[in-house]
């Protein structure tokens, strides 16, 4: 992969990840948050759900790794005192001077650390009773074909809804709901990103050819295996 090209392709995307505003609002209504309380959208990448989080609490901390889409995010938010955008590690969120959180939301993000190891390093970062919601990639099907396989590209943390459910008690998390992010998320992610394969093709060198083929092969595939497998998203609260 080459990350320039990848990166260039990536840049000024509204989101990076599967997801839609109706995910945030049914995940945070069922925990019930308060209006003063602040909420971590750790992984956030360009902040995509910022604004739908906005909605559930006070303050939204943003945490991502890649400083650029920090930058972005910085830059949307610019007039809005409630929004802070930090570059730096979801595992270590309970360092943040805003922590310990009401809430975390995390996007398409956890898979980095796995389910329990991931939800294990959000603890010290959560109130007592807080909440943590997620979405995390899954089979819908117990024989996924070979081509829903391939559409996650080597990574073999893709789970069942049942596992992932047991993974998150086992981290200590008493479960609250759970769903499918529907196709609509999908779309809201990819939608963009073939209209920005689009507009790079044309002047694409060698390199870039190759990170948009590999983009709009992703693309293509999940619309092919998208009843076998996607995101599933989770609500639980610190038992
Ligand atoms: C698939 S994207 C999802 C982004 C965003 N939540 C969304 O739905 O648009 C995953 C994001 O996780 C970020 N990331 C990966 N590892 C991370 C870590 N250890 N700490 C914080 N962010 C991380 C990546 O930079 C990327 O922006």
């Amino acid at each position: 992969m080459d990350w320039d090209a990848f990166f260039k392709l990536h840049a000024d995307l509204p989101r990076e990840g599967p997801g839609a505003p109706d995910d945030v609002d049914w995940a945070l209504g069922q925990a019930g948050l308060t209006a003063s309380a602040v909420i971590c959208d750790a992984g956030s990448g360009p902040g995509g759900d910022v604004a739908a989080l906005l909605a559930h609490g006070a303050q939204v901390v943003a945490v991502d790794t890649h400083a650029p889409f920090i930058d972005t995010l910085n830059t949307r938010f610019a007039d809005d005192p409630r929004v802070t955008g930090l570059a730096g590690d979801m595992a270590a969120l309970a360092d943040l001077p805003q922590a310990p959180f009401d809430a975390i939301w995390c996007a398409g993000a956890l898979y980095f650390f796995g389910v329990q190891a991931g939800l294990t390093l959000f603890r010290p970062a959560l109130k007592p009773r807080g909440v943590v919601a997620f979405s995390y990639p899954c089979w819908f099907v117990d024989a996924p074909s070979q081509a829903a396989q391939d559409f996650w590209q080597g990574f073999d943390g893709v789970r069942p809804p049942d596992q992932i459910r047991a993974e998150t008690q086992a981290a200590g998390f008493q479960l609250l709901a759970d769903r499918p992010v529907a196709d609509a998320g999908w779309e809201a992610y990819f939608q963009p990103l073939e209209a920005r394969i689009a507009a790079l093709r044309p002047d694409a060198d060698a390199a870039m050819s190759a990170v948009l083929d590999e983009n709009m092969a992703e693309i293509d595939t999940w619309r092919q295996v998208r009843d076998q497998t996607g995101y599933h998203l989770v609500v639980a609260r610190l038992a």
